[in-house]
């Protein structure tokens, strides 16, 4: 008998725009992507940051450049992202916390935060969906949500207000760019050591939180992430759309 085949994880002659790509969680997504074989394409406003993933990808064996912007500047960044090749994979990563008890948020904070991880996604993931679109791709777009989109915390009320706001653009786009062919999911990490969550980790209070709500007992890594960006940009999730991918050692599990 002829066996079925599983669906393959290369993501040869693609091409992937990751948002927050300098650092953190976006630089695993776009080194996972690029150790896939795709064209990585890195975006942030600090330059030396993308500059330096890009080199170390290509010294990798992969091939990536830069452009650097802000994603808050809807125009300009949506006319920069609307200028470059279509693209088969977006990253819709860049994102940001102002941690404070919901009685001390201000409208500053609010529209931050707002403003980066729901204003500017939605902004970018619709230029990138509009070329897969023209272009007649049948792309990926992976948005980076939290568990925060899932369940709420203390001192998250605006995060939480954001993350679950992406949960709910990420049903409703796949419902609309489902007859295209084009996919979108999340993935929900829980606490990753990055530059952002280092900055909280580093109040033993909130480590222990943490730690107390992570069932398997630490604090996750960015190569936790890594498999996942890869499997859902990939063939391999080709049935896989509206959906969430919780990455999140149990978090969200009570
Ligand atoms: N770390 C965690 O524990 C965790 C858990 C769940 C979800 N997440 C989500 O994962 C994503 C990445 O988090 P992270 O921890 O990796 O953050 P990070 O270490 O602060 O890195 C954020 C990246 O986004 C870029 N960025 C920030 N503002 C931008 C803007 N206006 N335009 C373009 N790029 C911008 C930053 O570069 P520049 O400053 O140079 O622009 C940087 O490359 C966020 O959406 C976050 O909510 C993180």
């Amino acid at each position: 008998m002829e066996l079925p085949r599983t669906p393959s994880l290369r993501l040869d002659g693609r091409r992937a725009l990751v948002t927050g790509a300098g650092r953190g969680i976006g630089l695993a997504c776009a080194a996972a992507l690029a150790q896939a074989g795709a064209h990585v394409v890195l975006a942030a406003r600090t330059t030396s940051e993308i500059d330096e993933v890009a080199g170390s990808i290509r010294r990798d064996g992969g091939t990536a450049e830069s452009i650097t912007l802000d994603i808050t500047d809807i125009n300009a960044a949506t006319d920069a992202i609307a200028g470059l090749e279509a693209f088969d994979i977006l990253v819709n990563n860049a994102g940001t916390n102002r941690p404070v008890t919901f009685l001390d948020v201000t409208v500053e904070d609010f529209d931050y935060v707002v403003g980066l991880n729901l204003r500017a996604a939605f902004f970018v993931a619709q230029t990138v969906a509009r070329r897969m679109v023209e272009s007649g791709k049948r792309g990926s777009i992976i948005n980076v949500s939290s568990d925060m989109g899932l369940v709420g915390g203390p001192n998250r009320t605006v995060y939480c207000s954001t993350k679950h706001g992406m949960e709910g653009m990420t049903k409703a786009m796949a419902i609309d760019l489902g007859p295209h062919g084009v996919r979108v999911n999340t993935i929900c990490p829980t606490f990753i050591e990055t530059p952002l969550a280092r900055r909280f980790l580093a109040n033993e209070a909130v480590r222990s939180w943490v730690l107390g709500r992570i069932k398997l007992g630490r604090i996750g890594q960015v190569e936790d992430l890594m498999g996942a960006v890869v499997f859902l940009a990939s063939d391999a999730s080709s049935l896989m759309t509206g959906s969430a991918m919780v990455v999140d050692g149990g978090w969200a599990a009570d």
